[in-house]
């Protein structure tokens, strides 16, 4: 590797046909790297202005999309360019702009806008980047207030914001997990910081038998009723208002659902409640984790280049490998754990084991 980091042997490669096209390659990642942040810029600012959105309904050029947008048209054009550099938008030979596949995909995705959006808050933490690493105040903590405790998570506004994100971008989540671990033969589900009640929803849909029970917050749960109401399950739901942190959780579901929430948390937290999840089980119960996770040894991008970096972010959180959460899980009494793995590591990962 030192030879490789030597400039003589760079200009070497750059020379040398087969390795120039390694040296090139290597130097467009490195470029990459340099202006990841302002790419992230340009997709927000995208995202913001609703520029897909007005292009999936014709072409349009710089200039009509400038319109009441607060940009000039000539800016409007650099951001338009910037975005169809990155894949979001094509530019035709009659300067129209044009919805490119991957910016059809991120208006699919659900979710996906929303969860963009609410980055500006990360983005200013990451504004100081070696504060946020050593443990400094971060705005993303105040955007999700029960990292310092359920007390401070009593706000309905805040409640209500953080719980519209996480409800929207269940989608995939949910696909993902219920398409890895099968539980429709469960008695009860219950699904322990389950928000609003999405990823329960999205599980009755799915299997008929199980009941569902969602445990969250008290401000969280209030929103929940709606939910399940709207998609015909109120029937089969019960939900209980509380916090894992401070009250026993209900001993009825033979599968209990923790679906991002250990990441939120660090160890301590982590560790008493799949200690409190073991005892509410019944022998032979099962836990469900899933959540993105950390390569570990193997460092992966989604991982420990994004995840690892917004749960440090907001303070108590932590992202883990799959070995870690095993660890912990043994820690709790857990056996036969399963590493169910993931297609999507970007989306979540999942893992389960029984009492
Ligand atoms: C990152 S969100 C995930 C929500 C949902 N499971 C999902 O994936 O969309 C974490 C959830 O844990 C809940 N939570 C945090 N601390 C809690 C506590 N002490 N007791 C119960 N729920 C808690 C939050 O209210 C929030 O709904």
């Amino acid at each position: 590797m030192r030879l490789v980091a030597s400039r003589r042997f760079q200009s070497f490669c750059s020379a040398v046909p087969g390795l120039r096209s390694i040296a090139r390659r290597d130097g467009e990642a490195l470029f990459d790297l340099v202006a990841g942040f302002v790419h992230s810029q340009i997709l927000w600012s995208v995202v913001e202005l609703r520029l897909l959105h007005r292009i999936a309904e014709g072409p349009q050029t710089a200039a009509g999309l400038a319109v009441g947008s607060g940009l000039t048209a000539d800016r409007m054009a650099i951001l338009c360019n910037g975005a169809a550099s990155l894949g979001l938008m094509t530019r035709g030979r009659d300067d129209r702009f044009r919805l490119a596949r991957r910016g059809a995909a991120l208006l699919g995705v659900p979710g996906l806008e929303a969860m963009i959006s609410h980055h500006a808050v990360l983005y200013r933490d990451l504004q100081d980047p070696l504060s946020v690493l050593r443990g400094g105040e971060t705005g993303l903590a105040g955007f999700w207030p029960y990292v310092f405790g359920a007390g401070a998570a009593e706000d309905p506004a805040t409640t209500q914001r953080y719980s519209r994100l996480m409800a929207d971008s269940q989608t995939l989540v949910a696909e993902e997990t219920l398409r890895r671990v099968d539980v429709s033969r469960a008695r009860e589900v219950m699904d322990i910081g389950g928000g609003t009640g999405a990823f329960l929803t999205a599980l009755g849909q799915r299997h008929v038998g199980p009941r569902l029970h969602l445990f969250d917050l008290p401000a969280v749960v209030s929103g929940a009723r709606d939910t399940f109401a709207a998609a015909d399950l109120a029937p089969r739901v019960q939900i209980t208002p509380g916090s894992f942190r401070d009250d026993p959780l209900p001993a009825t579901a033979d599968v209990i659902t923790l679906v991002r929430v250990l990441y939120d948390h660090q160890d301590d937290t982590v560790l008493a409640l799949l200690r409190s999840v073991h005892a509410a089980l019944p022998a032979g119960g099962r836990v469900v984790i899933s959540e993105p996770m950390t390569g570990g040894a193997r460092p992966n991008r989604a991982g420990d280049a994004y995840f690892a970096i917004y749960c440090m972010a907001m303070r108590t959180g932590c992202a883990r490998s799959p070995a870690r959460i095993i660890d912990l899980l043994q820690q709790a009494g857990f056996a036969a754990i399963t590493d169910h793995g993931t297609t999507r590591p970007f989306v979540t990962h999942v893992l389960s084991a029984l009492k």
